[in-house]
């Protein structure tokens, strides 16, 4: 088998990122878009010692699950992974692969939101255009619409692709609660746009200091460089399912707490919570939230996950992609906590962090489709201590 030589191949199985799997002489080849069961006319286009990369040349047998991709950068900007199939067939790909990898079935909880769902961008900025950075060729796809965005933050994109965006790096611009907060990065100290919170290089212009969501009957401030998840309906997913897991108890442990969100979320289940966060921007929130929204329960601490030595009866840890380091496992392990729930947008790390975990055992296993369209998913495990 040699490069761009052709071959008909069936679909037999389908990766999480959006690949068909087939087989030529024994020999594995992912073909990006294509769909299971499908008879495709294939290129190769990578091979490795273990495995190939094929492109569609032509489709000789299609799936009923493809339907036409409704962008027309797909497949160019890096985003997206599931636009050339049905949103039900993009969960049943995600749930198939999480069950695979757990080995167990995983519940699911509905998103039905599959576009318009984001609240931030961040677009980066090459001799004046602006677009994404696709995360493969690292070439700077030019755009001026996302349909995964909120379109209040795609009127902007549009406003500003039409401007002079000289010596500009990056800009990211969020929607919360229909009010645009932007902030510019690059070499210049003024910018004029019509917006509700403006920020240059991380410093405070003019408009609103920081956003504020209501959710379920909470506020959360958001200043530009505060973490906050970007998904409204996952966001809620998430958090009603970590707090039935979570149950009641005296003490709780927000590992990873961002803006205390989940802490806030949760504050009536326990006595007392501590919240622990590296990014001092999202625990100057953190404390703006415990106090708009009258919460004497929590505390938040600015700190480095791995420096966490007390004691909680029950623990959250929401770590970021890579998962949990060596010294937090351990930590955990030797908690005598009852329950941990872990929350994760990395199912990989996820798997790998629970395998270490072995004074406890996994429970219960969820997720929710936070990133339609796209790769992503974000995960919820609960484990019981052995
Ligand atoms: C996925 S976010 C979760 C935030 C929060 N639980 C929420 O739902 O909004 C992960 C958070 O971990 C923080 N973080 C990353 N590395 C950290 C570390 N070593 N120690 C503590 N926090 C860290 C990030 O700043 C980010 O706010």
């Amino acid at each position: 088998m040699n490069l761009n030589e052709r071959y008909i191949v069936k679909i037999i199985d389908e990766d999480n990122i959006g690949n068909g799997i087939a087989k030529i002489d024994n020999k594995i080849i992912f073909i990006k878009n294509a769909l299971l069961n499908e008879e495709i006319e294939i290129e190769i286009i990578k091979n490795n010692k273990n495995y190939m990369k094929g492109k569609i040349i032509n489709i000789i047998s299609k799936s009923n699950k493809r339907v036409n991709p409704v962008c027309k950068y797909y497949n160019k900007c890096g985003g997206c992974n599931f636009l050339h199939t049905t949103f039900e067939n993009e969960i049943k790909i995600k749930t198939n692969y999480l069950e695979k990898l757990f080995n167990r079935k995983v519940g699911y909880l509905n998103i039905n939101n599959e576009l318009n769902y984001r609240n931030k961008v961040v677009l980066h900025i090459i001799k004046g255009k602006l677009g994404y950075f696709n995360d493969k060729t690292h070439e700077l796809c030019i755009i001026n619409h996302c349909n995964l965005l909120n379109p209040k933050i795609n009127l902007k994109i549009d406003e500003l692709s039409k401007m002079n965006l000289k010596n500009i790096n990056e800009i990211m611009i969020r929607c919360i609660n229909d009010k645009i907060m932007i902030n510019i990065i690059g070499n210049i100290s003024n910018f004029s746009i019509d917006c509700d919170s403006l920020y240059i290089n991380n410093n405070y212009i003019n408009g609103e200091k920081y956003l504020i969501d209501e959710i379920n009957n909470y506020k959360f401030s958001i200043y530009p460089e505060s973490f906050y998840q970007i998904n409204r309906e996952g966001m809620t997913n998430i958090y009603d399912k970590a707090k039935s897991y979570i149950g009641t108890s005296n003490s709780l442990l927000d590992l990873y707490c961002g803006t205390g969100t989940i802490g806030i979320w949760m504050s009536n289940n326990f006595n007392k919570i501590v919240g622990m966060e590296i990014n001092e921007s999202s625990i100057k929130n953190a404390n703006i939230n415990k106090k708009i929204n009258n919460i004497n329960n929590i505390e938040f601490i600015c700190d480095d996950a791995k420096n966490i030595k007390e004691k909680f009866d029950s623990i959250i840890v929401d770590p970021p992609r890579n998962g949990l380091s060596k010294d937090v496992i351990d930590y955990l392990n030797n908690s005598g906590s009852n329950k941990i729930v872990y929350i994760s947008c990395n199912p990989n790390t996820l798997k790998r962090d629970i395998d270490l975990l072995n004074k406890y055992e996994l429970i219960d296993l969820s997720y929710t489709n936070m990133f339609p369209r796209t790769k992503h998913c974000e995960s919820i495990a609960v484990l019981e201590r052995r």
